[in-house]
């Protein structure tokens, strides 16, 4: 099998690529291991910068998410006692919108079987190879056979533990990685919201999280032990521990409902530098993690691959090779501004042990962010999305040639 893009991965990275790329007039096919089912059910995050409806909406994907899904002009930072609002939009001029990372899996998903895209569900990369040829191979295993797919570009977009990242020889990259000691309970209720927008909250007894996936769907999260066992966990105890660390003294109260799924998922901070070896490009969680306080993981990946959508069709509509050099330089000035902002909300957010002074060091922080308008300013524009630098980033004698595409 041949095809010029070779995707590993059909998580919203690999699925967004294989869908732009093909408005570019460039075929690709993409290999993911899992189910449709089980891709299109999982439970992930729900926040979509503005930049990543803007890119969803624009590309003719974001009709559903238009209609179904929440936009939010501000959230909420709780602490002492007290709730204080960032107001997003009132900052920024940009808003974020609530809606399920499986919900914008399940679109790509539509849209690219609808215009005759292949995406090779149940096939499981087993090996990158010639990545530094002209014609790399991606070997698969799909219902107990052994396949090959030839191509001109290999994208690794099959996350975290897929095969992408190790398949760059130990002495081509540098890693770097951060662990927190705590994890996120998180849980799906049957209830109606308990507020308008998002509450994140310190507290004594750890950070939570309240957030939303519909009028009738809500998604909450505690910091917990990340080696606990969720099951262990009664749905009273959850409660107990929401109430506590969530109700106010004026009397509002977290809305309890059926608790639908619950799970705990482990907290750390990765990059791997360069993103690029040879003809193979990273892209998404093969290439970084973020912790989930800045809500920054599915929108990272996004970027990502405006930057390699417009590499790749610089390579096959204009002959140029220069915007397929830079990617990993320009996808990793974002990656670590987003790193330092999510790592930055988890350190304000969370309980690190009994020192009390670093308490109050975050608690003096969350006030001067919630009453300084440039300390407010700075956290909602890391919130709603950093400028995409795609333009900034060349030359300006560059930028006057005609430049591949809108994305
Ligand atoms: C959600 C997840 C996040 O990591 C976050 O910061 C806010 C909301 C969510 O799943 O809704």
């Amino acid at each position: 099998m041949r095809t010029q893009v070779g995707i590993v991965g059909g998580g919203p990275a690999g699925l967004l690529l294989s869908h732009l790329l093909h408005l570019q007039g460039i075929e690709s096919v993409v290999l993911e291991l899992r189910s449709r089912k089980t891709l299109e059910t999982e439970i992930r995050a729900g926040v979509l910068e503005q930049g990543t409806t803007d890119l969803l909406v624009k590309s003719g994907v974001g009709e559903r998410m238009w209609r179904e899904g929440a936009v939010h002009h501000g959230i909420n930072l709780q602490f002492s006692g007290r709730r204080e609002r960032i107001d997003l939009s009132g900052l920024t001029g940009r808003a974020i919108t609530l809606y399920g990372q499986h919900e914008v899996v399940k679109d790509l998903i539509r849209t690219r079987l609808d215009a005759g895209g292949r995406i090779l569900f149940e096939a499981g990369a087993t090996g990158l190879h010639d990545l530094d040829s002209r014609e790399p191979r991606i070997r698969f295993q799909k219902d107990g056979e052994e396949h090959e797919l030839r191509c001109d570009f290999v994208v690794g977009a099959d996350g975290f533990h897929g095969v992408s990242r190790p398949s760059i020889p130990p002495q081509a990259r540098t890693e770097y990685e951060r662990k927190y000691p705590f994890g996120w309970f998180g849980i799906l209720v049957e209830a109606p919201p308990s507020t308008n927008e998002l509450i994140y909250a310190n507290h004594e007894r750890g950070f939570s999280l309240v957030s939303t996936r519909s009028p009738e769907i809500q998604r909450m999260y505690f910091q917990c032990d990340p080696d606990d066992d969720a099951e262990a966990w009664s749905d009273d105890r959850i409660w107990e521990e929401l109430h506590a660390r969530l109700d106010t003294r004026d009397g509002w109260t977290v809305t309890e409902g059926k608790i639908i799924q619950k799970g705990i998922v482990a907290m750390r901070s990765f990059v791997v530098e360069p993103m690029r070896y040879g003809r193979l490009f990273l892209a998404g969680d093969s290439a970084h993690i973020v912790p989930p306080t800045g809500a920054k993981g599915m929108n990272l990946a996004v970027a990502d691959i405006q930057v390699l959508c417009r590499a790749l069709a610089g390579f096959y509509l204009y002959n140029r090779t220069d915007l397929l050099e830079r990617y990993s330089e320009i996808c990793l000035r974002r990656v670590w501004k987003a790193s330092r902002f999510s790592w930055w909300m988890t350190s304000m957010l969370h309980r690190f042990g009994d020192d009390p002074f670093q308490h109050r060091l975050q608690i003096a922080e969350l006030d001067y962010v919630t009453s300084s308008r440039a300390a407010a300013t700075s956290l909602a524009e890391n919130y709603t999305g950093l400028p995409m630098e795609l333009d900034s980033e060349l030359p300006a004698r560059e930028r006057e040639q005609t430049a591949p595409s809108a994305f």
